[in-house]
C-alpha cells in the first residue's frame, strides 16, 4: 500500500481537519507529518467540536492508529492538555496515539525565543502563532535539538544546556521574560508523555504498509506558508508540501499514492505577508463573518479574499495533487456573483505564474462568474446542486485540471458531499 496524503493548497485553515476526519474510516493509520501547536484542526461532529494542534485527526472514528511523525514539533505542555481535554471527554489515547522518538521538542525558551524574535522585527513581524515553532526547527537543522527520545535518557543535562543557549540570547535581544511556571507544567507534560508509545515512527509505518494497511498522512499549516515555496519569509518553518510527507515520515517518493488538495471556495490568510486577492471592503467582511473567519487557535480575524487560482495552481503543481476538495462553498451561497482571480498584472505586465517576489503593485485579473443564492448547506448529493455551483466547479476544474471529488457545505462531518467518481 501506498501513503495518502491530505494537504492544504492555500494559506492554511482550508478544513483538513474535518476531512481528515470524513476520510479516517478509510484508513487503518492517519499520521502527521511536519508543523506542530500552530496548526488548530477544527472537528464537528453529533453536536460537538474540537480543536486539535497536535493530535491528528483521526482520533474519533474507530480503534485507528494515530501517529505523531518525526518531521513534528512536539510542545508536551500543549500536548498534555489537548491530550487530557480529549480523556476527559470520552477520548483515551494512551493506545492509540504514537509518537516518534525522532520529533523534535518545543522548549519553554522556544516559546519566548519566538516573542522575542517578533518583538526585534516590530512592523516588519510575521505575525507567528507565538507557539515557539521556528526557533524549534532553527535547532533542528543546527543540530542542537532536543527530541521527544531524549527524554528516556540523561535529560535534565542536555536540558539545562538547551536553555542556557537559549537564555544566552534572550539576553542579548533584551528580552525580559518569566518561565518559572511554564517550565514547571512542561515537566508534568514531560512526565506525561512517557504514558504513551515512545516510537521508531518510520519502521511502524513502513512495515504497516508492507502488511497491506493503508496510511493517510495528515498535513498542517498550507503550501502557501511552506518554508521553500511560499510566501517568504511570512511562511511558517517547515516543509507543508507533500515532499514533507517523505521526510517527516520517513516514506519513499515511491510510496506516495493519491495527494488530496484541499481550498476553500474563497481564500484566508492570518498573519502578515502577501495575499493578492485580499479584499478590504464590505465583501471581504461578508466573507469574514459568515464564514466565521477567526484563528481557532490564536482566535485572530482571518483576512479574506476571493479565490486565487494563480497561487492554486502552483500549489497543485508542487504537491502533485491528483484529487481537490472544496470547503466552505455554502459561504458564499448568498453572493450575487463570485469573482476568481485568473491571473496578475505587475507593472502593466500580465502573469499567470506564481512570481518570486509579491508586492503592492501587483493586481489580481478576475473572472467573474454569476452566484448560486441557494442554501446548500442540507444538501445531500450532487443532484441537488444548482446550476450556478456546477458552473463554478466545471470552472475551476478546467482551469486547475485536477477533479474536485468532495464538496463541503458545512462545518459538521455530514455536510460532505463525495461526487460521482466518473466527473
Ligand atoms: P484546518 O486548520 O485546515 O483544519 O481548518 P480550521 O479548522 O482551522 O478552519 C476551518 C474552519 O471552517 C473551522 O471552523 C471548521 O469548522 C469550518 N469549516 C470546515 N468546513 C466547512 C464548510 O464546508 N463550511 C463552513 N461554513 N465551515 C466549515
Ligand atoms: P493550520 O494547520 C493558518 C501562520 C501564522 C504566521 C505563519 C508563521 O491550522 O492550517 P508559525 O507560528 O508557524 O511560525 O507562524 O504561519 N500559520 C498558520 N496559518 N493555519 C495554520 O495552521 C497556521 N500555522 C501557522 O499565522 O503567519
Ligand atoms: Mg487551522
Amino acid at each position: 500500500m501506498k501513503v495518502d496524503v491530505l494537504l492544504g493548497l492555500q494559506w492554511g485553515d482550508e478544513g483538513k481537519g474535518k476531512i481528515v476526519d470524513v476520510l479516517t474510516p478509510d484508513y487503518d493509520v492517519i499520521a502527521r507529518f511536519q508543523g506542530g501547536p500552530n496548526a488548530g484542526h477544527t472537528l464537528e461532529f453529533d453536536g460537538k467540536k474540537y480543536i486539535l494542534r497536535s493530535i491528528p485527526s483521526g482520533i474519533f472514528q474507530g480503534g485507528k492508529l494515530n501517529v505523531i511523525g518525526n518531521g513534528v514539533v512536539l510542545d508536551p505542555l500543549l500536548f498534555k492538555q489537548e491530550a487530557e481535554a480529549l480523556a476527559a471527554s470520552g477520548h483515551d489515547l494512551t493506545k492509540r496515539l504514537a509518537i516518534s522518538k525522532k520529533a523534535h521538542l518545543i522548549l519553554p525558551t522556544h516559546r519566548m525565543l519566538d516573542a522575542a524574535y517578533e518583538a526585534a522585527k516590530g512592523a516588519g513581524k510575521i505575525g507567528t502563532t507565538g507557539k515557539g515553532i521556528g526557533p524549534t526547527y532553527t535547532d533542528k537543522i543546527s543540530r542542537n535539538g532536543m527530541r521527544v527520545g531524549d527524554i528516556l535518557h540523561n535529560f535534565e543535562n542536555k536540558y539545562n544546556a538547551a536553555k542556557a543557549r537559549h537564555e544566552a540570547i534572550l539576553q542579548s535581544l533584551n528580552y525580559s521574560y518569566d518561565i518559572a511556571d511554564l517550565e514547571k507544567e512542561w515537566f508534568e507534560g514531560i512526565e506525561y508523555l512517557k504514558k504513551f508509545m515512545l516510537i521508531d515512527s518510520e519502521h511502524v509505518v513502513n512495515n504497516y504498509l508492507k502488511e497491506g494497511k493503508s496510511v493517510l498522512a495528515e498535513g498542517a499549516q498550507g503550501t502557501m506558508l511552506d518554508i521553500d515555496f511560499g510566501s517568504y519569509p511570512f511562511v511558517t518553518s517547515s516543509n507543508t508540501i507533500c515532499a514533507g510527507c517523505c521526510t517527516g515520515l520517513g516514506v519513499s517518493p515511491r510510496n506516495i499514492g493519491e495527494v488530496y488538495g484541499i481550498f476553500k471556495a474563497y481564500c484566508t490568510r492570518v498573519g502578515s505577508g502577501p495575499f493578492p486577492t485580499e479584499l478590504f471592503d464590505e465583501t471581504g467582511e461578508q466573507i469574514c463573518q459568515i464564514g466565521h473567519e477567526f484563528g481557532s487557535v490564536t482566535g485572530r480575524k482571518r483576512r479574506c479574499g476571493w479565490i486565487d487560482l494563480v497561487a492554486l495552481k502552483y500549489s497543485i503543481m508542487l504537491n502533485g495533487v491528483t484529487q481537490l476538495i472544496m470547503m466552505k462553498s455554502d459561504v458564499l451561497d448568498s453572493f450575487e456573483t463570485i469573482q476568481a482571480c485568473v491571473g496578475y498584472t505587475m507593472n502593466g505586465q500580465e502573469m499567470t505564474e506564481f512570481p518570486f517576489e509579491i508586492d503592492d503593485s501587483i493586481q489580481p485579473v478576475y473572472v467573474e462568474l454569476p452566484g448560486w443564492k441557494t442554501d446548500m448547506t442540507k444538501m445531500q448529493s450532487e443532484d441537488e446542486f444548482p446550476e450556478e455551483f456546477n458552473a463554478y466547479l466545471t470552472f475551476l476544474e478546467e482551469e486547475l485540471e485536477v477533479p474536485i471529488k468532495i464538496v463541503s457545505v458545512g462545518p459538521d462531518r455530514a455536510q460532505t458531499i463525495v461526487r460521482y467518481t466518473d466527473n
